[in-house]
């Protein structure tokens, strides 16, 4: 068992779906910078501690990450999980978890980091978008990557259903890596995640994708 801090801002559907995946992981608790975030209330009912904090208490960024650090640390996770959690981390923040700091980021980075990626994904006319399990490094919605899931973009998307499509990916590729962080599966090596045993093989989740392909 390791355990975990999981930061969320929001509705925490992917907190849910760790939650729900029997992971031989201890959630010591949920921290939100929004009080009103709903994952909050999932936790609650999880029976999982669950910290209301709010960052416009905090004129300074570094003052709020010192306090999120406050809370997390007297957990003493082995790993800080990021599911939704829209805040950009200070530099101290992001070296004080390294190595133990993980995001989800729904797109295939390197591409599209940042927000609105759904939308950036259309623009662009990608035909392949998707989903990015990651390492936190200092650099936004960078770092080693852990596992990706792909999606086909369909000629009759919307944000919205590709939105739908990808996170349902979401679901299943954050508590496969969280499991495999578990199991000591991963290692970094040269900045690259090199996976053992099973993980090796299941890193990319791709979809039967429509159309020919050749
Ligand atoms: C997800 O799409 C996640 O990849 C992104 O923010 C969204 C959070 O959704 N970082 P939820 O709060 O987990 O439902």
């Amino acid at each position: 068992m390791i355990r975990a801090v999981v930061l969320i801002s929001g509705r925490g559907s992917n907190l849910a779906a760790l939650l729900a995946a029997s992971l031989p992981v201890e959630f010591a608790a949920v921290i939100s910078n929004r009080p009103q975030a709903e994952g909050l209330g999932h936790a609650r009912r999880c029976g999982i501690p669950a910290i209301a904090l709010d960052h416009r208490d905090h004129a300074e960024r570094a003052a709020f990450d010192a306090e999120v650090m406050r809370h997390i640390d007297a957990c003493r996770p082995d790993v800080v999980v990021l599911a939704g959690y829209m805040r950009i981390l200070t530099e101290a923040f992001v070296d004080h978890y390294a190595g133990r700091l993980v995001n989800i980021h729904p797109s295939l980075l390197p591409s599209f980091p940042g927000l609105d990626t759904h939308r950036h994904a259309l623009a662009e006319g990608v035909k392949i978008h998707g989903c990015t399990v990651h390492f936190v490094t200092a650099q936004v919605d960078h770092g080693p990557i852990i596992a990706q899931a792909a999606v086909p973009v369909l000629a009759d998307d919307t944000e919205a259903t590709l939105a739908q499509r990808v996170l349902a990916q979401e679901h299943r590729l954050y508590p496969m890596a969280l499991r495999w962080l578990a199991e000591g599966r991963i290692e970094i090596v040269e900045g690259v995640v090199r996976l053992r045993g099973a993980a090796a093989s299941q890193a990319l989740f791709a979809p039967q994708l429509p159309g020919p392909c050749a």
